[in-house]
């Protein structure tokens, strides 16, 4: 139960690492390693989490694979794998690879539009009113994601109207669900609440979602805040991994680990299990060569490697509730 009335009670954590996390890596990522990511998260107790892009491959290499990935995970029961959908003809892809829900993308800030997608955002929005319909009348469910929330790695500034103008677009074609990226890390909390409740004014809060990268470091407070104004979905990746190709200097999205670890010190449910989605941070980490972003990974690894005894597992599992 959560412990404060100005929280909601529960939150629905949407994990974005395989598509989010992975699709600005450098190096090529196998099938291998995706499946095995995306089924070591399905075990954590995530209900959703986006499992990779039906995107132009020239535009995303990274995401090339995705039909592969999603015939050889392990589709667990009350698990949403969506894909990310630009056009018909991703639609067609994810079709193909039996795919229940896609997400959409459109972008509050032009030349962000222009360069993600290669479209103006009144040209983007039609393009993705027909992948929508479409989409619905296949008994799919349709996400929609606005990027440059906060900020643009182009144009600086994003005003909160621009951003509910596109995401009341989005709603408008059938999206469930709205998710608000602050694609390049730049928001703060109070700009983050303002944005929110400028799109809330129009779209229930139930229908909204947050995605934050944590360029400068603000992704968790930019949450609080946000769960403040009462939304309860929030987009995260684990280990921290993430960013866009086409929003140069972003960083990671805000990690999986350190939000449920956040959220669990709050008593806000999320039905995750820490120590596995830590295990999959650590795992999805060393394939890369690197070390986890997320401080709460972190924290659970080096306790793995002190022998006191109590490891830092144990002790935050117990202080947790
Ligand atoms: P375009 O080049 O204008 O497309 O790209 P086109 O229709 O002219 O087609 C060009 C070629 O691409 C053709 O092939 C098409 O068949 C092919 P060719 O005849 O030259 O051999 N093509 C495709 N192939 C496979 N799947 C497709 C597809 N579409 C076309 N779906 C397009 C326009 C939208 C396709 C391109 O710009 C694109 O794929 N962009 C995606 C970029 C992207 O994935 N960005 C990252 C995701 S967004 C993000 O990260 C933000 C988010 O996390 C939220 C946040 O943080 O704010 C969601
Ligand atoms: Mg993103």
């Amino acid at each position: 139960m959560a412990s404060d009335d100005r929280y909601p009670k529960s939150v629905r954590i949407v994990d974005v690492s395989p598509r989010d996390g992975l699709q600005n890596e450098k190096t090529v990522v196998s099938v291998e390693t995706k499946v095995a990511l995306i089924d070591a998260l399905s075990a954590t107790g995530l209900h959703a989490i986006e499992a990779g892009s039906f995107v132009s491959p020239k535009w995303v290499p990274q995401m090339s694979e995705t039909a592969e990935v999603l015939a050889r995970i392990q589709k667990t029961a009350g698990v949403s794998y969506p894909v990310l959908v630009p056009n018909l003809k991703g639609l067609q892809n994810a079709l193909d690879a039996g795919v229940q829900q896609i997400a959409v993308f459109a972008a509050a800030s032009e030349s962000f539009s222009q360069k993600n997608t290669n479209c103006s955002i009144a040209d983007s929005l039609i393009r993705l009113r027909v992948v929508a319909e479409h989409a619905l009348a296949q008994g799919l469910q349709v996400r929609g994601y606005v990027s440059c929330a906060l900020g643009c790695p182009y144009e600086g500034d994003v005003p909160p109207s621009a951003v509910a103008r596109v995401a009341c677009e989005l709603q408008a074609m059938g999206c469930f669900e709205i998710s608000l990226g602050d694609t390049i890390g730049v928001g703060t909390p109070l700009r983050a609440q303002q944005m929110l409740r400028a799109v809330a004014d129009s779209i229930p809060i139930e229908n909204l979602a947050v995605h934050f990268h944590d360029t400068y470091g603000q992704a968790l407070a930019n949450i609080l805040a946000c769960l403040q104004v009462g939304v309860a979905v929030i987009d995260s990746s684990v280990s921290g991994l993430g960013g866009c190709p086409y929003a140069p200097g972003a960083a990671g999205n805000v990690a999986t680990e350190d939000v449920v670890y956040m959220l669990n010190g709050m008593g806000i449910e999320t039905g995750v299990d820490l120590q596995k989605l830590a295990a999959a941070g650590r795992f999805i980490s060393q394939q890369l060569g690197r070390t986890p972003a997320s401080k709460a990974g972190l924290a659970f690894n080096t306790a793995r490697d002190v022998s006191t005894g109590a490891t830092l597992d144990t002790i935050v599992q117990s202080s947790d509730h």
